[in-house]
């Protein structure tokens, strides 16, 4: 049987990812893909309570090593019990933030660097997307998407802390041009679902 195909969503707090995550399940569902989805930190029994205890603002002492080494936990859970099988099973595993969720934010924006990179090569155990589709939005144009709800710790950090990770997203976009699709999230919801669309449809059907 041939593997399924992997593909993640990123994008800073705010983005959109959520409505462009479910427009592309219903699309991909309607055109007879087997479809996954799940979510990062999490995902698994394990991996929520791992983002419990990541994202609870009462945890402000937490080290930054300390979260990413969570962050890699909650992934390697996530990654040999549910993507890899569901992978193995042909089936088209849509992830809400991965891997370059950690660079972003932990490399660029906690400033931990390439230590960052090389936890979650074991994490991910060969496992990397497929396709990766980045929701590029002006940071302060995402803070202000979710100014009325309710912040976790990390949505609590600093505009500067937001501002490195949005420039973490560019420098990953331009190092994996290939693996990395860069959409303009202020565009209106159907021209980014459109934008997603085509590039999906030109690789899924190869
Ligand atoms: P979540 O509520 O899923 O945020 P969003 O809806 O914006 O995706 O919370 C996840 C938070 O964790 C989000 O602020 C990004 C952050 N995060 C990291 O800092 N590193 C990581 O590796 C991952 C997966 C998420």
């Amino acid at each position: 049987m041939t593997r399924g195909f992997f593909i993640t969503f990123e994008g800073g707090d705010g983005s959109g990812k959520s409505t462009q995550i479910a427009l592309l399940r219903d699309w991909l569902m309607r055109a007879g893909y087997d479809v996954v989805l799940t979510r990062e930190p999490g995902g698994t029994r394990i991996s929520e309570k791992i983002r419990e205890l990541i994202l609870d603002p009462g945890n402000k002492e937490m080290a930054d090593m300390t979260e990413a080494l969570l962050y890699a936990a909650a992934r390697a859970q996530l990654v040999s019990q549910m993507i890899k099988p569901a992978l193995e099973e042909g089936k088209v595993v849509i992830c809400d933030r991965f891997v370059d969720s950690s660079i972003a934010y932990q490399a660029y924006g906690r400033g931990l660097g390439d230590a960052v990179g090389v936890i979650n090569t074991y994490a991910v155990d060969g496992c990397m997307p497929d396709l990766t589709i980045l929701l590029r939005l002006d940071p302060e144009k995402g803070s202000s998407r979710i100014a009325d709800r309710e912040h976790d710790r990390i949505e609590q950090a600093s505009d500067a802390f937001h501002r490195k990770v949005y420039e973490g997203y560019l420098e990953l976009e331009k190092n994996y041009p290939e693996r990395i699709f860069g959409v303009d999230a202020s565009g209106t919801i159907e021209e980014i679902a459109d934008e997603i669309q085509r590039r999906v449809r030109g690789i899924i059907s190869h």
